[in-house]
């Protein structure tokens, strides 16, 4: 009953790009634990990008059990599990055992673009785009799956034997914690099936003509796809031998959709910025299927069992915080990735220089497979301090360019914008990036927004909350900054930024 759960938690597992985390949401929607871990990244090759998809739901099913010890709850005090993921994130295991037949092949790896640059020549773009909201590139799910069928004899042996399960993140965690090989169940929600280029975006189903399109058999298909359900809603139950044995999967979104859920955006307008490994812009547009003509993606945003999906417009820039990260562990230029905010305040600006992060070609609003990154602006005057301005900024700068296409495509500038993630916790960024698009920036107090979503999806199926109004009664704002900088020196900042990200165009063969 609503009554009992509304003394209970709710459990949200984050399972993002570089890290993992499991929190714990009570019924006023704060979190009273979380526990995190980071997961190793494999490059295997320039371009590649890959996961270990079983090192994941160890560190993911030790979380959980963490989080509810510091949360001092047990099972029974448990509402509900949400979960929420990075997407497009590609993994394929054996029924059988639960073994991954190949290691996980993460959205940013670009090995599939010589096969999308094929369907693109063949002029399949536009039709593409209408079908499922989304343009021809690496970045979404379709052409690894292909790809993994066609370079991994094992799975292609066993899909042959009908053992093969492939789904992004959400599925794999899914059908793990609902008890893997005895019975795990085998679905997948909207959200995250709207960012494979194989769904139907106006029917919600999995489509035959992209199946095809992407040279995937459809009655192989239908042995290893996930079920489409709604976000909102009972999935199944966790069982076996991890905590919360027993408590309903209630809801699953792709992270970027449940961080708009989880900032209270729940209808059409909001519009929110997530600073994460990648950056991406969000615009809620209501149950009607909005189309872009700017270069940003149409993507579901949410569906509660028995109602309408409703949309949104994003805008995906592939490099953000993982620039950071890049800076630490590449170059060495700081120690932790907290260190960049202090190295970059400790310069009065960027001295010139220019970072375009285009390290897995650009995303939106360019499509530019053909990019590569660049430094620009060099001169002997500059310092690691400069670089590491340049680089916390270069997101902002995407920011900008994202939020153009959104004012392009919805015609209107929306009054401000909501922000969270990692690097929202920087204010001078966020001061920066008020003034670049000069409206006003609002961070949440809790800027944990993602892993809220997921905990607010579930927590809405069980009867944690009644309905979406006490959702957005749990949101209350932390910060707001205003728009501070004259015209013309946003305009010379833009122009020069425009400069830089031509140069970074036309650089991989
Ligand atoms: O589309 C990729 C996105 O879902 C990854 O998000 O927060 O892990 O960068 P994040």
């Amino acid at each position: 009953s609503s009554s009992l759960h509304r003394e209970s938690g709710v459990v949200a597992i984050d399972q993002g790009t570089t890290s993992t985390r499991v929190s714990v949401v009570d019924a006023e929607g704060t979190v009273r634990a979380t526990a995190q871990a980071e997961h190793a990244q494999h490059f295997p090759r320039p371009g590649w990008v890959e996961h270990d998809a079983a090192e994941i739901w160890e560190s993911t099913r030790e979380l959980m059990g963490l989080a509810l010890t510091r949360a001092r709850l047990r099972t029974r005090d448990v509402a509900a599990v949400g979960i929420t993921n990075q997407r497009e994130t590609v993994v394929a295991w054996d029924a059988a055992t639960g073994v991954p037949v190949h290691r996980a092949i993460v959205w940013q790896d670009t090995r599939t673009e010589p096969a999308l640059a094929r369907l693109r020549a063949d002029g399949l773009d536009g039709l593409v785009r209408e079908r499922t909201g989304l343009p021809l590139a690496s970045y979404f799910s379709a052409s690894r799956i292909a790809w993994l069928l066609e370079h991994v004899p094992e799975a292609a042996t066993l899909s042959d034997a009908g053992r093969l399960r492939v789904g992004t993140m959400d599925s794999w965690l899914l059908w793990n914690l609902t008890g893997g090989p005895d019975g795990g169940v085998h679905a997948t929600d909207v959200t995250n099936a709207s960012r494979t280029s194989l769904m139907d975006v106006e029917t919600g189903r999995w489509d035959p003509e992209m199946l095809a399109l992407f040279g995937i058999d459809e009655r192989r298909w239908e042995s290893m796809a996930p079920t489409i359900r709604p976000s909102i809603g009972v999935f199944g139950e966790v069982a076996g031998p991890v905590a919360l044995d027993g408590v309903p999967v209630a809801g699953i979104l792709g992270d970027q959709q449940a961080a708009t859920f989880g900032q209270g955006i729940l209808s059409a307008g909001g519009v929110k910025n997530t600073y994460g490994t990648g950056c991406f812009l969000l615009q809620h547009t209501g149950s009607q299927r909005p189309r872009s003509g700017h270069g940003l993606v149409v993507t579901v945003a949410s569906q509660r069992e028995g109602a309408p999906m409703q949309y949104a417009l994003e805008g995906s820039v592939a490099v953000a915080g993982s620039l950071v990260q890049w800076l630490r562990d590449n170059l060495g230029l700081i120690e932790r990735s907290a260190d960049v905010e202090t190295l970059a305040d400790s310069v009065a600006d960027d001295g010139g220089v220019v970072i375009v992060p285009a390290f897995s070609g650009l995303y939106a609003p360019h499509w530019r497979p053909d990019a590569r990154g660049i430094v620009a602006g060099l001169t002997g005057y500059a310092t690691r301090a400069h670089l590491a301005r340049a680089a916390v900024d270069a997101t902002a700068y995407q920011s900008r360019d994202l939020f153009e296409a959104l004012v392009a495509d919805t015609g209107r500038a929306p009054e401000r914008l909501h922000v969270d993630g990692g690097m929202s916790v920087n204010d001078r960024l966020m001061q920066f990036q008020a003034d670049l698009l000069d409206i006003e920036v609002v961070r949440p107090a809790q800027t944990e927004t993602t892993v809220l979503g997921a905990a607010h999806a579930a927590g809405l199926a069980v009867g944690v909350w009644a309905d979406e109004s006490e959702l957005s009664a749990l949101v209350r704002p932390g910060r707001r900054w205003h728009p501070g900088m004259a015209a013309h020196d946003r305009d010379a900042l833009v122009r020069r930024w425009r400069r830089a990200l031509e140069r970074s165009f036309d650089w991989a063969e």
